[in-house]
């Protein structure tokens, strides 16, 4: 028996439907969801707000030692960020270019692995980002990587947006920026060799929930 709480890396590209499927299956069992991706939110909005240069990654590191991850939310200076500052496009967009520092990334490492561990101690956690499997967490008891077609994925992003009139041109974003993630030199977006990849394209949200539930069940057993 393990004397410790769980451990789930769930990885995956924008659409991947990688949110969704964290929360729920952390409902499921009853224990904490990290959303890795609302740190890298942090630093971008901390950047925009006290007009830090977003190709400056000594400064953006430094930002980013005022972060702090927590169960359903994240910090600055102590203090928690509303969803709707952090989910706004042009901190997504500052995210997507602070992920980008190997300074700022040396700074959230530590930061995403003390949440995880303080997590574990109290039943455990569904970890959810772009590098947990690889990177952040490679000794995770249970690690998914979730894709789906760039058609899916603009498909559900464009439902979610309520703009559903501009597929096309969704899609083409997320091609751009699948070609991004997967070719930065550091962390780049990619399955973890014992991953189980669950194609998402064509599933609905609680087929995928079950199959990872059902996966973790099985993680549990074998610890
Ligand atoms: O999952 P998200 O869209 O909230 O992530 C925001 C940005 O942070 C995204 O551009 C990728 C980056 N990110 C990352 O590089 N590594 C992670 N573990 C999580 C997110």
């Amino acid at each position: 028996m393990r004397e410790t709480g769980i451990i789930i890396a769930i990885d995956g590209p924008a659409g991947s439907g990688k949110s969704s499927v964290a929360r729920l299956v952390a409902e499921r069992l009853g224990i904490v969801n990290l959303n890795t991706g609302a740190a890298y939110r942090a630093v971008g909005l901390l950047a925009l707000r006290e007009g830090v240069d977003l190709g400056d990654g000594e400064a953006l590191g430094l930002l980013a030692g005022r972060v702090r991850l927590e169960p359903g939310g994240v910090l600055v200076d102590g203090r928690r960020l509303e969803e709707g500052e952090l989910r706004a496009p042009e901190v997504s967009a500052a995210a997507s270019r602070v992920s980008a520092h190997p300074e700022v990334r040396r700074v959230l490492l530590p930061v995403q692995r003390e949440a995880a561990e303080r997590a574990r101690r109290i039943g455990g956690a569904v970890v959810e980002g772009r590098d947990i499997g690889t990177v952040v967490l490679p000794g995770a008891d249970l690690k998914v990587f979730l894709s789906a077609s760039p058609e899916e994925r603009a498909r559900r992003r464009a439902l979610q947006t309520g703009r559903e009139d501009e597929v096309e041109r969704i899609r083409e974003a997320i091609l751009e920026r699948d070609r991004q993630d997967s070719e930065r030199a550091v962390s780049p977006l990619r399955p973890a060799p014992d991953a189980t990849v669950i194609d998402t394209t064509g599933m609905g949200l609680d087929e995928v929930v079950e199959r990872v539930v059902h996966l973790a069940r099985g993680a549990r057993r074998d610890g």
